[in-house]
């Protein structure tokens, strides 16, 4: 290949999004042929597409609230409805990937000027309807709530202050008034954070969603999760605790599983991830 050609393909690896802690959940799944798995975060396809490699006797049903993505368009939290049978191993892998953070043009990311959207599904309220019409304390809790923004109350007054003068619209927008960059993390990234977690109702779909995968899976079948922030992981955590307090699951991973220093340094957005595996009784 040329050098240009190289670079591309280089270019083109960066972008594309790189499946976290992939052989350790699939794994963890404990799969065997004949039995039925549920990716019910199929994005980009690459668990499933891995379970199809190592295991073509496996069913796997792919789920997904994104319209755009190759799959059953569907959110998780409906998981009772979309499945109407007992399966043997589910995966949730939480959050966007790196091509709808990077690619999608719904102003996931604050290095991209783009529209205020997103919406995951595409439906519903968009960030900048949050941002054009919560008040100020509200906006302030969202802030602190869901993306533990420590200037929550500053950023929370200047985007009021803020939309008097012009509503806003783009995600430049937004990061004009989270501030510019200082350290080693941009002062956006909370902020984002926050409001994605918001938009999408991300920690009610997320309890909603353990229930109903919880209700579908047979016995001795494994619920898989991967994390990416403390708030999602401390809801997993709970949740599995109390089913195996209930004495209705097993624990399968007694820590939580992480990247190792190999996957970071190939890929930087998994350094936060952490797996929890249960087994139901
Ligand atoms: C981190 S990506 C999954 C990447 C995938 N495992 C891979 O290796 O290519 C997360 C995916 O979950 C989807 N998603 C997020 N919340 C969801 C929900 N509540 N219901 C269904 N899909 C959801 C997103 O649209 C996104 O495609």
């Amino acid at each position: 290949m040329s050098q240009a050609g190289q670079r591309i393909e280089n270019d083109l690896n960066q972008n594309m999004h790189k499946s976290v802690l992939l052989h350790e959940s699939i794994e963890a799944l404990d799969l065997k042929p004949g039995k039925i798995f549920v990716d019910a975060t199929y994005g980009g396809g690459g668990h499933s597409k891995e379970v199809g490699r190592l295991f073509p006797a496996v069913e796997v049903i792919a789920i997904d609230q994104d319209p755009e993505v190759d799959a059953i368009r569907a959110n998780f939290r409906d998981l009772d409805k979309v499945v109407a049978r007992k399966v043997d191993a589910i995966l949730f892998d939480l959050g966007i990937s790196t091509d709808q953070l990077e690619q999608s043009g719904r102003g996931f990311t604050f290095l991209k000027d783009e529209p205020l959207d997103m919406r995951i599904s595409g439906e519903g309220i968009t960030a900048s309807d949050i941002l054009n019409s919560w008040d100020e304390s509200a906006l302030e809790l969202v802030l602190r709530g869901f993306g533990e923004e420590s200037n929550s109350r500053r950023i929370a007054r200047e985007i009021v202050e803020g939309r008097k003068v012009k509503p806003f619209a783009t995600t430049f927008d937004l990061v004009k008034v989270v501030g510019k960059r200082r350290g080693k993390i941009h002062p956006a990234t909370k902020t984002f954070q926050a409001l994605r977690i918001a938009v999408n109702e991300e920690l009610a779909n997320l309890e909603t969603g353990l229930e109903k995968g919880f209700q579908v899976l047979g016995p001795n079948g494994r619920f898989a999760v991967i994390s990416f922030h403390s708030l999602e992981d401390r809801i997993v955590k709970n949740f599995f605790r109390k089913k195996i307090k209930e004495k209705l699951a097993r624990q399968i991973t007694k820590k939580p599983i992480v990247p190792n220093i190999e996957e970071i340094k190939r890929n930087p957005h998994s350094r936060s991830a952490k797996l929890r595996v249960i087994e139901k009784i």
